[in-house]
Order: C-alpha cells, then sequence, then structure tokens
C-alpha cells in the first residue's frame, strides 16, 4: 500500500501514559484545534466517497477527557485477568500522529524493550515466527527519511516534489523509525513443510506482521509517544539492505514512525456499527 493522505497537525495538550507504576493514569483531551493538510492524494477521494454514510464516533465513555485507571499488565495472570476494557482503552487510543518531534519521552532501551516483547509474543502461523525488525534511532533514522526523499526524488515530478519534500521532512521530523519485515526463507521452509497451505503463508506472515506492528505502535502509544505508519517498500527495500546490512531474505512491509507529540491526532470517523458488524446464535 503506497503512503496516504496525511490528516492534520495542531498543537494542543498531548495524551501521556507515563508513569509506570503499578496503576496508570492516561489522560486524554478532546480540544479541538486549527487543522493543517500535508498532503492529499487521489485515493482519499475514492475512500471519502466509498465511506459516504459514515458518521461522528460515538460518544467514547472511557477515553475522552477522563482520567483511567489501567491496571498493571504484570499483576494480569490466569487468576487475575485484567478487565478487557483496559486493553479496548488502549485500542481506542491508539492514533496516527503526524505531527511529531525528536522527543522519545521514553528511554530508548524502553523502547527496544517493547520492540522485542511484542516481537516475541505476537502469534503466526504454525509459530513460524516470521516476523523480523529493525529499529533505527537518531542519525540512522535521519539516514532513512534522506534515503527515502532521495528515491522518490527521482521518480516524483518536479511539480509536486514540494509536497513529497515536506512529508518526508515531516517524518524525518521524529525521533526513530520501526521497521517491520517478514522473513521470506521463514516462509519459503513453511511451504515445502506444510505444502497443503503453501498459497497461505505469504498470507499468514503479513497477518501476523500486521498484529506486530498494531501492537508495537499502541503499546507505544500507551506509554506516550506519538506514531504514524508509512508504506515506502519497495522502493527503499534496496537501500534498507544495504544500508544497515539486512538479510536478503528479509521484505520490508512497513515503516512506523515514532517521536514525541507535536501535535494532535486528526478528526477520525466510523463506519456505522451495524453496516460492520453481525452475529447469530445464542
Ligand atoms: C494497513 C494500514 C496501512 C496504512 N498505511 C498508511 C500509509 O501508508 N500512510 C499513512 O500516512 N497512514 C497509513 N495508515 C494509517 C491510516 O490512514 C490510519 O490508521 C487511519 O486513517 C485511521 O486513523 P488512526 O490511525 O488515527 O486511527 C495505514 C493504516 C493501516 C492499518
Amino acid at each position: 500500500m503506497r503512503p496516504h493522505l496525511v490528516t492534520s497537525l495542531a498543537a494542543s495538550s498531548i495524551p501521556r501514559l507515563t508513569n509506570p507504576t503499578s496503576t496508570r493514569t492516561f489522560v486524554t483531551s478532546s480540544s479541538s484545534s486549527a487543522l493543517r493538510t500535508l498532503s492529499t492524494r487521489s485515493t482519499t477521494v475514492t475512500t471519502h466517497r466509498a465511506y459516504s454514510s459514515l458518521k461522528k464516533p460515538q460518544e467514547q465513555t472511557t477515553t475522552s477527557n477522563q482520567n483511567i485507571k489501567i491496571p498493571s499488565l504484570a499483576s494480569a495472570t490466569m487468576s487475575t485477568p485484567i478487565n478487557a476494557n483496559a486493553v479496548l482503552d488502549l485500542v481506542k487510543a491508539r492514533r496516527t500522529y503526524y505531527a511529531l518531534n525528536k522527543e522519545l519521552v521514553i528511554s530508548k532501551e524502553r523502547v527496544e524493550e517493547i520492540v522485542k516483547d511484542a516481537l516475541a509474543h505476537v502469534p503466526s502461523s504454525f509459530n513460524s515466527q516470521s516476523n523480523r525488525v529493525l529499529v533505527l534511532f537518531g542519525a540512522d533514522h535521519d539516514k532513512l527519511w534522506d534515503i527515502t526523499a532521495e528515491v522518490l526524488k527521482a521518480i516524483v515530478p518536479a511539480d509536486s516534489w514540494q509536497g513529497t519534500a515536506q512529508r518526508i521532512a515531516g517524518f524525518k521530523g521524529g525521533a526513530a523509525t520501526v521497521l517491520f519485515f517478514e522473513d521470506q526463507d521463514v516462509i519459503d521452509t513453511f511451504q515445502e513443510k506444510f505444502a497443503i497451505y503453501a498459497d497461505k503463508f505469504p498470507i499468514w506472515a503479513n497477518q501476523s506482521d500486521a498484529m506486530l506492528q498494531f501492537t508495537v505502535w499502541t503499546a507505544l502509544e500507551a506509554e506516550g509517544l506519538g506514531a504514524n505508519l508509512q508504506h515506502y517498500n519497495p522502493l527503499i527495500d534496496q537501500r534498507v539492505t544495504a544500508e544497515w546490512k539486512v538479510p536478503e531474505s528479509w521484505k520490508l512491509n512497513a515503516q512506523l514512525v515514532i517521536g514525541g507529540r507535536a501535535g494532535e491526532a486528526g478528526p477520525k470517523e466510523f463506519v456505522p456499527i451495524e453496516k460492520i458488524y453481525k452475529s447469530a446464535g445464542n
């Protein structure tokens, strides 16, 4: 999927979840703010038409203008399960933040710990563990976005370059990038081993990686960071492989840009739940 519409940037109060004590307090704000559009893409027209019946989100009783007590996950065991609302609150709180700065808010080590934990524990088909991750901090993060700009400059028409350059500069303005890959060697091995599912393994690997992306995105934002998900693969694949000596079998799927929040998440609309959900049975 190619990069798509950048929605909004605005200065605002920043939701943070930084206190690593047993009970965490999560404060969000619904203050309105001026919106700034960085660039537009034709795909958004289709999207908006397709979702012409979108309606405003239902009131979120748990995440708007409230302090939310989230129990420590460390205390969750089989005998003392955490309430699902604690998970759902984090799911709802994950948003796309385009306005990022270089303030990591948490330590580099903590970012790595979160990514490693997610990488180890996110499920994969047949426990194949095809997910791979490269995290770029500081100058290496900057380098990634310089490379991306360089690659894009060679193919983007001169008259639309300025918008693209601004967009990439926005990503470079973040503090770090998490690159998500799937290991093609693992997929090949499982295709041989379980030939009956050969056509499914690439799909399942992709799904497992999507679960990982979502987990990392949600977890990092739970600690107060902002993030947005980008897809400059396959354009940058070769340069990434060469620059960071990534194994050839690692296929790049996505780039999660992370950093301090320098603005709010944009407005978000929801398809009416009755259009997208069914149930059956007692
Ligand atoms: C699979 C997937 C691919 C996405 N690709 C991009 C992308 O290439 N560029 C981008 O700016 N945002 C991308 N996004 C972010 C979505 O646009 C965003 O999640 C969506 O509009 C909902 O907003 P929210 O993240 O604030 O909830 C992607 C999200 C998903 C789940």
